[in-house]
C-alpha cells in the first residue's frame, strides 16, 4: 500500500482517504494495514480502528472481489429492491449482509443510494447500478459468476441520468469558468456581501441560515480559514446534488472560490458522499482544469490570492452530512457531530474558521455575482428568495428534478410530475414533513414547508406505516450512536414500529413512543436525533386509522415469540464496536409488556 500513502501528503487528515483505498483494493482493511498507518502516522490503533467500523463502506472482514450493495430507501422498496435482493441472493448463492465463502461476491443492503428517480437501485464496487428489474438482476448474476470485469459489462448498466423537467433561474444559466471571479474580484468583498445579502440568499442544504451573514461572520473570525462544500446528500429522496455535481461542477467550485475570495480563505474541501464515487473523476477533472485557466492556485484569476480545492470521499454515512460531523470526517476522524456553539464559522476544519455550504448554495452564489440580486430575489417569497431545486421520486409519472421558485404549492409540483391519487408527500426527506391529501395547496418555502431538496409522493396503495417504519429504520441505522437519547430512542423507535407491523402495539405503546420522540427532540446532540421520529410522529397524525386499525388491548400486546428471539434490548447499531449491525436486516423486536 506504499503506492497509495504515497499519494496523500496531509498525514491523519487523509486516514479516510486512504482507508477507502486501501478498503477498495484488499475488499477489507486487513490487520498489516492498521499495523501500517499506526506506525506511518504515528496513530494508535484504536484510532484507526475506530474510523473502520464507523464507515459503512469500510471493513475488518473481506467483501467480495464484486461488492455489491442495494439501495434500501422506502422509494426502492416501493420499486421492488426486496424482490430484486432475494433473487440476486438466491441466484449468486450468497446470504444478504454476507460475502460468500469463495470470496467471490457479497451483498449488502445500504442506506439511500441518492437514485431514487432511478430505481431500485444499487452500487457495484462503488459503480452505480440502476434501473434494476429481474432480468438485470440475472445479468448481473451470470456476470459475476463468470468474473467478467466490470469494464467489460454493458455500459447501459451503469447509466446514470439526470432528467430535468423544470428549468428556472440557476438551471438555464450556465456561467463561464471565472466569469462569477472576474466580477467579484471587479467589486470586492464588501460588495460581494452587500449582493447576497440583498438576493435573499439562504442556505440549500435544509437549516436556511442567510448565506451573507455565516460569510460576514467567519470574515470577521481571525485568519487563516477554510471552506467546506457540503456533497453528503443523504437524505433519503434527495438527489440533486447529483446533478449539480454531474453537470454544474464549475458554477460549484466557481461559488467555494468567490466564498474563499470574499471571506479570505485559502483551503477549500468538497465532501462528496462515497454512493457517489462514480462522479469523482469528473470532479477531478473540473479542478485540473480551473488549476491549468488559473482559477484555482497560488493567485486566483491573477488576483494574488491563494485558493485551492481538495475533494474528500464519504465512505457511507448520513450523519456526515451535518455540518461538523462533515467537519470531523474531512479531518479524517469518525463523523461525530461537535458541540456547537462553537459553529464552524469561529472554528471548524482544524479549529480554523469555517464557511459550510451546500452544493447548490455555492451554485447560485456565483449565478448572484453575474447576474446581481435582483435577477435572482425577484422570484420567490418574502422569507424565500428566489428558486429550489427539487428531487421528485416515488409515485409519479416523471420523477426527477424540478427547478421551481419557493412559494410554489404541492398541488403545482404533482401536477407537474404526473402524480395522481395522492396520500402523501414527504417534503424534505424523513427528517422533514409529511402531508396528507388535505394539505395540497400549502407552499414550499422557509416559511410553510421547507426542504433541503426531497420531494416524495405516495399514492393510496401504500402502507404508510411501512413507510415510516422504513425510515425509521433507516435513521436507527445511520445513528452514529454518541448520544444515549438518539442511540437507545431509534431502537425503541423501531421496535415500536415492528411490533405495529406485527399486529403486537397497544395505544399505550403509541403514548410511550410519543414520549421517546419528544425525549430526542429535545435532548439529542444532533438534528438526526432530533427528528427521528417525526416519520411515525406525522403517520400518528395524519393517518390515524392505518394506526388504530392495526392496535390490540393491551393485555394481548406481548409478542413472546419476539420477545424471545431477540435479545438486544432495543440497542442499535454500535458504531464503537468492530461490526456493522445491520438495521435493516436485523431489527430489534424484544417486545415490551403493557403496561
Ligand atoms: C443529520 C444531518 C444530515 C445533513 N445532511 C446534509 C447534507 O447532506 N447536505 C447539506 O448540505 N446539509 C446537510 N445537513 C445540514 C448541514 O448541517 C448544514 O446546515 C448545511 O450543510 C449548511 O449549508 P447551507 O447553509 O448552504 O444550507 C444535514 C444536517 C443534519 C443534522
Ligand atoms: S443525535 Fe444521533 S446521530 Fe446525532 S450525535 Fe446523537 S447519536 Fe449521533
Amino acid at each position: 500500500m506504499s503506492d497509495i500513502l504515497q499519494r496523500y501528503q496531509a498525514g491523519p487528515a487523509d486516514l479516510l482517504q486512504v482507508l477507502r483505498q486501501v478498503q477498495a483494493r484488499f475488499h477489507h482493511v486487513p490487520p498489516w494495514a492498521i499495523e501500517t498507518l499506526v506506525k506511518t502516522w504515528g496513530l494508535s490503533y484504536a484510532a484507526v480502528r475506530s474510523v473502520v467500523s464507523f464507515y459503512h463502506f469500510l471493513s475488518f472482514e473481506p467483501r467480495g472481489r464484486y461488492s455489491l450493495y442495494l439501495s434500501d430507501s422506502a422509494t426502492d422498496r416501493m420499486l421492488g429492491s426486496e424482490a430484486i435482493l432475494q433473487r440476486l441472493s438466491e441466484r449468486l448463492n450468497v446470504t444478504p449482509e454476507q460475502t460468500r465463502d469463495d470470496g467471490l461476491v457479497s451483498l449488502h443492503r445500504t442506506s439511500c443510494t441518492g437514485l431514487c428517480d432511478q430505481g431500485p437501485a444499487g452500487l457495484i464496487n462503488g459503480r452505480p447500478l440502476t434501473r434494476l428489474t429481474p432480468r438485470r438482476a440475472d445479468e448481473v448474476t451470470d456476470l459475476i459468476q463468470s468474473a467478467t470485469p466490470l469494464e467489460e459489462w454493458p455500459a447501459d448498466f451503469f447509466e446514470v441520468s439526470n432528467p430535468v423537467w423544470r428549468h428556472n433561474l440557476t438551471l438555464q444559466h450556465p456561467i463561464a469558468p471565472g466569469h462569477a471571479i472576474t466580477r467579484m474580484l471587479a467589486v470586492g468583498p464588501d460588495a460581494m456581501l452587500d449582493e447576497l445579502r440583498a438576493s435573499g440568499l439562504r442556505g440549500r442544504g435544509g437549516a436556511g441560515f442567510a448565506t451573507w451573514q455565516k460569510w460576514q461572520a467567519c470574515r470577521k473570525a481571525p485568519g487563516p480559514r477554510a471552506i467546506t462544500c457540503n456533497a453528503d446528500e443523504g437524505e433519503p429522496g434527495t438527489f440533486k446534488d447529483r446533478m449539480l455535481l454531474m453537470q454544474w461542477a464549475h458554477e460549484l467550485i466557481e461559488g467555494m472560490t468567490l466564498a474563499a475570495l470574499t471571506v479570505g480563505a485559502t483551503q477549500g474541501f468538497l465532501y462528496v458522499r462515497g454512493e457517489y464515487e462514480f462522479i469523482e473523476p469528473h470532479l477531478r477533472d473540473v479542478l485540473q482544469a480551473r488549476r491549468g485557466q488559473g482559477l484555482l492556485g497560488a493567485s486566483v484569476s491573477g488576483s494574488g490570492l491563494a485558493f485551492d480545492v481538495t475533494l474528500h470521499m464519504g465512505a457511507g454515512a448520513y450523519v456526515c452530512g451535518e455540518e461538523t460531523a462533515l467537519i470531523e470526517s474531512v479531518e479524517g476522524k469518525r463523523g461525530i457531530p461537535r458541540t456547537r456553539p462553537p459553529f464552524p464559522v469561529d472554528r471548524g476544519y482544524l479549529g480554523l474558521p469555517t464557511v459550510n455550504n451546500n452544493v447548490e448554495t455555492f451554485v447560485q452564489v456565483a449565478q448572484i455575482a453575474v447576474h446581481g440580486s435582483n435577477w435572482f430575489a425577484a422570484q420567490g417569497t418574502g422569507a424565500s428568495r428566489g428558486t429550489r431545486i427539487l428531487s421528485v421520486a416515488g409515485d409519479v409519472a416523471r420523477p426527477g428534478l424540478y427547478e421551481v421558485p419557493w412559494g410554489v404549492t404541492v398541488a403545482e409540483v404533482l401536477a407537474d410530475s404526473g402524480a395522481t391519487d395522492v396520500q402523501a408527500v414527504l417534503v424534505g426527506g424523513p427528517s422533514g414533513k409529511l402531508i396528507d391529501a388535505s394539505q395540497l395547496q400549502r407552499q414550499i418555502s422557509f416559511e410553510d414547508l421547507p426542504t433541503g431538496g426531497a420531494f416524495t409522493v405516495f399514492n393510496r396503495s401504500r402502507d404508510m406505516v411501512d413507510v415510516a417504519a422504513q425510515y425509521t429504520r433507516f435513521f436507527a441505522h445511520e445513528s452514529c450512536g454518541f448520544c444515549t437519547p438518539c442511540r437507545v430512542g431509534c431502537g425503541q423507535l423501531v421496535e415500536t414500529a415492528e411490533r405495529l407491523i406485527g399486529g403486537h402495539a397497544s395505544a399505550s405503546d403509541i403514548n410511550r413512543l410519543k414520549e421517546t420522540a419528544s425525549l430526542m427532540q429535545h435532548h439529542s446532540h444532533c438534528g438526526l436525533g432530533q427528528t427521528a421520529a417525526h416519520p411515525l410522529l406525522d403517520v400518528i397524525q395524519h393517518f390515524p386509522d392505518q394506526i388504530d386499525r392495526r392496535l390490540v388491548p393491551d393485555e394481548q400486546a406481548f409478542d413472546l415469540d419476539a420477545a424471545t428471539a431477540d435479545m438486544s434490548f432495543g440497542v442499535t447499531a454500535d458504531r464503537t464496536t468492530d461490526t456493522h449491525a445491520d438495521m435493516h436486516a436485523n431489527t430489534p423486536t424484544l417486545a415490551r409488556r403493557p403496561a
